[in-house]
C-alpha cells in the first residue's frame, strides 16, 4: 500500500528495544524535522493556496507528535538529548539533481517527503506489532495511521502540481534508489537506521 520496495527486517526491532532512549530520541527530532518541513513549504511557496493550508494543518499535527514523544521521554526520566545524524534522509535527498524550475523543485521536495513518510509509517507499523512494551505499541500504531495520510497527502500534491506521467516516473526511480539505500541499513537504533 505504500510502494516500497523492501521491507525492513523485522529484527531490526530487537535492535530497537534493546535502547528505547536512543529510537524515542531519535523518533523526536524525526516529528520536530517533519514541522520544520511542512513550515518550509509555507515559507517556499505562498503562492499555493491549498498547499499552505493543508502545511499549516501538518505543522500543528508534527509539534503535537513531537510533544507526545518528548513526553514519554520525560515518563520514563530522561531528558530529551541532541539530534541523531540521519543518514537514510542524508543519503535519499541526493537523489534529484540540483536546479530546475520553481515547479520541478516543489514536486522533488514534496516527493522525498511522501518518502520519508512512507518509511517511517512501515517502520511505526513494525514497531507496533513487533515490540513488547504494550504501551509503545499501542502509541506507534496511531502514530502510523497519521503518517499514512501524510504520505497520501504529499504525494497527491506531487500529482497536483506535476505533471502526472512524469511525477509518476520520478516517484518510480525514487523508490528504486530508495530500496538501495535500505539495503545498508536496518541495524541502528533510530527510526530510519
Ligand atoms: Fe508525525
Ligand atoms: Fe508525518
Amino acid at each position: 500500500m505504500l510502494g516500497l520496495k523492501l521491507p525492513t527486517d523485522p529484527r531490526w526491532v530487537n535492535i530497537v528495544e534493546k535502547n528505547i532512549e536512543e529510537i524515542l530520541t531519535d523518533h523526536a527530532f524525526c516529528e520536530q524535522k517533519a514541522a520544520s518541513t511542512a513550515i518550509s513549504f509555507i515559507v517556499l511557496f505562498p503562492e499555493h493556496t491549498e498547499l499552505v493550508q493543508e502545511m499549516t494543518a501538518l505543522v500543528k499535527e508534527e509539534i503535537s507528535h513531537f510533544k507526545m514523544v518528548h513526553d514519554k521521554i520525560i515518563e520514563r526520566g530522561w531528558t530529551l538529548g541532541r539530534d541523531r545524524k540521519d543518514e537514510y534522509v542524508n543519503r535519499l535527498m541526493t537523489f534529484f539533481p540540483k536546479g530546475g524550475s520553481r515547479t520541478t523543485f516543489l514536486v522533488h521536495k514534496l516527493l522525498y517527503a511522501a518518502l520519508i513518510e512512507a518509511r517511517s509509517c512501515e517502520r511505526f507499523r513494525l514497531l507496533s506489532e513487533e515490540i513488547a512494551d504494550k504501551e509503545l505499541a499501542t502509541f506507534y500504531r496511531n502514530l502510523m495511521v497519521s503518517e499514512a495520510n501524510h504520505y497520501t497527502m504529499f504525494l497527491s500534491f506531487a500529482r497536483k502540481y506535476g505533471e502526472t506521467e512524469m511525477v509518476n516516473k520520478k516517484w518510480n526511480a525514487l523508490l528504486e534508489f530508495e530500496a538501495e539505500i535500505m539495503k545498508d541499513l536496518g541495524k541502528k537504533e533510530t527510526i530510519h537506521g
